[in-house]
């Protein structure tokens, strides 16, 4: 018989109702939604918009960036060999950023792709990962397709860390504990003590600690790789670095927790142009000095801004603050209708909404709008009760 004709046969006897199916994980899982202004912002070609949903960067960024990337494009540009491998030169710059040897870092995708290298590195089916929320709810995905039970632990109130509420629902099969520090969306930060505390009493689990904000906030754990093997920190230049776009994140941890995560890394992963920009912004630290300062100062302007307004306000060690109103569904479209882009948070924590903060020129401008915005708000709450 020829062998087309014997494959045919082979495969007739296939059982019928077989179908393609992912894996068992991925089918119960529910995917990250993204829900971002871009799309609208890209329809209002007339409207100058405000960009505070994601915690972006409200500048671009240094100069010194923009040049680098102009100069490898337009020079010998390499964009048809592969990236350099494990973005070496960035982290030799990072290892200096972080004061911690190149060793013990891994330059990845963006830093979500490094919360999801950990969890598929070290969470099996069933292990348990904790995750004090409200949380960058994003992480439930990496740890969903593990098919890991994820125990989120609600705090009595949102506004302060809940270490006992950790503490007690460690297990034996305890494998992550994702701890965003300072968190978003809340800004709450658990301190040093607290965090030695759960390293210590989960010795067999690994402590993520989501330093997303770290330039904002100033407070890192990273140094706390050198005395515990369990704990990873994460960070990124997609905030106050204003790279968002080029995907540059990375993670710190001991020897071994590198080293196995460096056994499905892929080494080719991270684009050149985004490791190019990296190391630029890195060589201007004060550009980003800057940007966190006056960030800072407008914090402070908005906070006094909304207590003159008499409207619920709490500002973060991130960048970015929360504002709490009883018609906040209403205020988002109404500021969205004048080109300020905010995150509705209702469905994590009542009546509230999150506002990235950007330099002091730029809050002017926003509080301006406000103005209009919670005039018209004020109207349409006083016709509501006549
Ligand atoms: C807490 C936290 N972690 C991680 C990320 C993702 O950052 P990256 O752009 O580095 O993937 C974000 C983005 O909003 C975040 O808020």
């Amino acid at each position: 018989m020829k062998l087309d004709k014997m494959i045919f046969k082979r495969n007739k006897n296939l059982k019928k109702e077989r179908i393609l199916e992912p894996i068992e994980a991925i089918k119960n899982l529910s995917p990250y939604s993204p829900t971002s202004s871009m799309d609208t912002i890209n329809e209002r070609i007339e409207q100058k918009p405000y960009k505070l949903d994601w915690n972006e960067a409200t500048i671009l960024p240094s100069p010194k960036v923009l040049a680098a990337m102009n100069k490898y494009l337009s020079g010998m540009n390499h964009l048809n060999w592969y990236p350099e491998i494990l973005s070496k030169s960035l982290k030799t710059k990072l290892s200096s950023y972080v004061d911690l040897p190149e060793k013990n870092i891994i330059v990845t995708n963006g830093s979500d792709d490094a919360l999801e290298l950990v969890n598929k590195v070290f969470v099996n089916e069933g292990d348990r990962v904790i995750v004090p929320i409200p949380t960058y709810t994003h992480f439930y995905v990496h740890s969903g397709q593990r098919n890991a039970e994820i125990v989120k632990i609600a705090s009595p109130d949102v506004f302060k860390t809940n270490l006992e509420g950790v503490l007690k629902a460690i297990t034996d099969n305890t494998k992550i504990i994702y701890i965003v520090n300072p968190n978003n969306p809340t800004g709450v930060m658990y301190n040093e003590h607290q965090i030695r505390t759960i390293l210590t009493r989960a010795p067999h689990a690994i402590v993520i600690v989501d330093e997303a904000y770290y330039e904002f906030a100033g407070i890192s754990m990273s140094h706390l790789i050198k005395e515990y093997d369990n704990i990873v920190v994460t960070r990124t230049f997609s905030k106050s670095f204003g790279l968002a776009a080029q995907r540059i994140g990375y993670m710190v941890a001991s020897d071994m927790i590198v080293e196995n995560c460096m056994k499905i890394f892929n080494p080719k992963s991270v684009n050149r142009l985004g490791q190019i920009a990296a190391e630029a912004a890195l060589d201007d630290i004060d550009h980003l000095n800057s940007y966190v300062k006056s960030v800072t100062e407008a914090k402070y302007i908005l906070k006094r801004y909304f207590l003159s307004r008499g409207i619920e306000f709490r500002t973060t060690p991130a960048n970015y603050v929360l504002i709490q109103h009883t018609m906040a569904k209403t205020l988002v479209q109404l500021l969205q209708d004048e080109g300020v882009y905010v995150r509705d948070r209702t469905s994590q924590m009542d009546g509230y909404i999150r506002m990235s903060v950007g330099t002091i020129e730029q809050t002017e401008e926003v509080m301006e709008i406000f103005d209009r915005v919670l005039d018209k708000l004020e109207k349409i709450e006083r016709n509501s009760f006549n």
